[in-house]
């Protein structure tokens, strides 16, 4: 039975005193039960107070991107081992933000997710189509080319350390979320297509849906198959809302 992840990617905001009372607010209200794991990915700046704050709580701590490169002149760059440092267990790679606004390719991503690896880090790799590619049909010929920039490299095996995002590019802050069904559409490609490399591993690997998932939204997302929690933006940024997921993978 695989465990939901909720994971709450804060992308560009907060401060120090912002980032302090989010966080608390959601360690103090991590919901009872089991079968759940709550995540947050802070900008970098406050990865480290975020760190002490959810040391010995029920909430891991990741970050939004990391250098492909082990160290050296990369200048404003984050070596995973850096992250591995400050107390990162896990890393989103391949935001469509980063594919889109700052032209990060599939290989590269490829590139970031091995280097996390390496470090000890869970890669959380994100994947998705534009609308122009929905409605061209293109959403798996796409989703298959940011899949296999790792599968073809690195084989299927390094999926038993990874997570897989499945972000509609559409559906990203635009208020717009994929239907439960049509998540769950690509969601079950997704694990076809590791299956093809390691079947066994397919059943394992956590796929999170990301793109508006909110409180009302949450239930029958994960409701689905093959949807193993959340990636989400907006509604990570105010504690209730995230906790509202959070109670929803505990219900579901
Ligand atoms: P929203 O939840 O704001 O749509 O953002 C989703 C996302 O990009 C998470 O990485």
């Amino acid at each position: 039975m695989r465990e939901f992840l909720v994971a709450g990617n804060w992308k560009m905001n907060g401060s120090t005193a912002a980032s302090e009372a989010l966080i608390s607010g959601i360690v103090a209200g991590v919901p009872a039960g089991s079968g759940f794991r709550l995540l947050v990915c802070p900008p970098f700046p406050y990865l480290a107070s975020v760190a002490s704050q959810v040391s010995g709580s029920a909430v891991a701590l990741g970050a939004q991107n990391v250098s492909e490169h082990e160290f050296g002149a990369f200048t404003g760059e984050t070596a995973p081992s850096m992250l591995r440092d400050v107390g990162c267990d896990y890393v989103i790679v391949g935001h469509s933000e980063r594919r889109a606004i700052y032209g990060e390719t599939s290989e590269q991503v490829a590139a970031k997710f091995m280097a996390a690896q390496a470090a000890g880090i869970t890669p959380i790799l994100c994947v998705g189509e534009t609308l122009e590619e929905r409605e061209a049909g293109t959403t798996n010929k796409v989703i298959d080319e940011q899949l296999d920039a790792v599968l073809d490299t690195a084989g299927a095996a390094v999926f038993a350390a990874a997570v897989i995002a499945y972000e509609p590019v559409w559906a990203i802050g635009t208020g717009l979320t994929a239907t439960p069904e049509q998540a769950q559409e690509v969601h079950q490609h997704i694990r076809a297509r590791l299956a093809t490399g390691n079947a066994d591993l397919a059943q394992k690997v956590q796929i999170l849906y990301g793109g508006s998932m909110k409180g009302e939204n949450a239930a029958g997302l994960l409701s689905m198959r093959d949807i193993d929690g959340g990636l989400i933006g907006g509604a990570s940024l105010k504690a209730s809302d995230f906790l509202a997921i959070a109670e929803a993978a505990a219900q579901s």
